[in-house]
């Protein structure tokens, strides 16, 4: 599998850095582990650790993993720097018990990770394999931008735009696929540079996640449309999957 992340890694938390994460996102996880008792959580695709820095500071105990290995050698610096030594494993979430034996109260897989598989098969193997490493009632956490509204609106999006730097969405789909052309545009006098790295997502949306979670043996598969809880509908921003194993 051909690591779409390998040059773009080192140019990711340009969309922000690792501190910046979304309050409500933390809000949100922190209710629904609290209320099931989490303790070991597993970010199986944990980019440049954004997710791990935050669960760590809420007092998880918190182990990273993910196919890049560029995205982990980024995370590795990220975490380093703030003084935080968590465990991260080069590991393709379609087999996550060649790298840990262990099982966890949680795995997450955040911002459209899992929608990097692109067939039935591969999705059932990353589902199964996530189940596989859940305790019993342990709880499967998956977030997406990819919505029935957001796939409705203008096919370009300005993403950051500052003075020495601009990041820009082109996007395209089909009914099975969406594409994002991400531009990078460095404009500065010391960097001046531009770079594209296109990214293919499967459409995922809230009856293939219930069909997929179900055939892979999850239950209790809720459907939320916001991280304030809201149930997903055709107007929603985001689509976020809890299910327990
Ligand atoms: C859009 S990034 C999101 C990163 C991070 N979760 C976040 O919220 O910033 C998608 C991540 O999924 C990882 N990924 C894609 N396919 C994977 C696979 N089969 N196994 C593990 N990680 C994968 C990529 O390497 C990348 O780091």
């Amino acid at each position: 599998m051909k690591d779409l992340y390998e040059k773009f890694a080192y140019d990711y938390d340009e969309f922000g850095s690792i501190d910046e994460y979304l309050g409500d996102e933390k809000t949100f996880l922190n209710k629904i582990f609290s209320e099931h008792g989490v303790k070991n959580v597993l970010d199986c695709a944990c980019g440049t650790g954004q997710h791990i820095y935050m669960l760590s500071q809420s007092g998880y105990n918190v182990w990273g993993s993910d196919y890049s290995k560029s995205m982990l050698e980024v995370a590795s610096k990220n975490l380093e720097k703030r003084n935080y030594d968590i465990p991260l494993n080069q590991c393709d979430f379609r087999f996550l018990e060649q790298k840990f034996d262990m099982t966890f109260d949680a795995i997450v897989c955040l911002t459209t990770a899992l929608p990097h598989l692109h067939t039935d098969e591969d999705l059932l193997l990353a589902l199964r394999s996530m189940k596989n490493r859940l305790n019993k009632n342990g709880l499967l956490v998956l977030t997406q931008g990819t919505t029935q509204f957001t796939l409705s609106l203008p096919s370009i999006e300005v993403v950051v735009n500052r003075p020495d730097f601009s990041r820009v969405f082109v996007k395209e789909h089909n009914d099975e696929f969406q594409t994002i052309h991400v531009l990078d545009l460095f404009h500065s006098t010391e960097r001046l540079e531009n770079n594209q790295y296109d990214i293919v997502y499967r459409i995922l949306l809230e009856e293939d996640y219930k069909s997929l979670l179900s055939q892979a043996g999850f239950t209790n598969v809720q459907i939320y449309g916001d991280y304030n809880m809201n149930g997903y509908n055709e107007n929603s921003w985001r689509l976020i999957v809890v299910a327990k194993a």
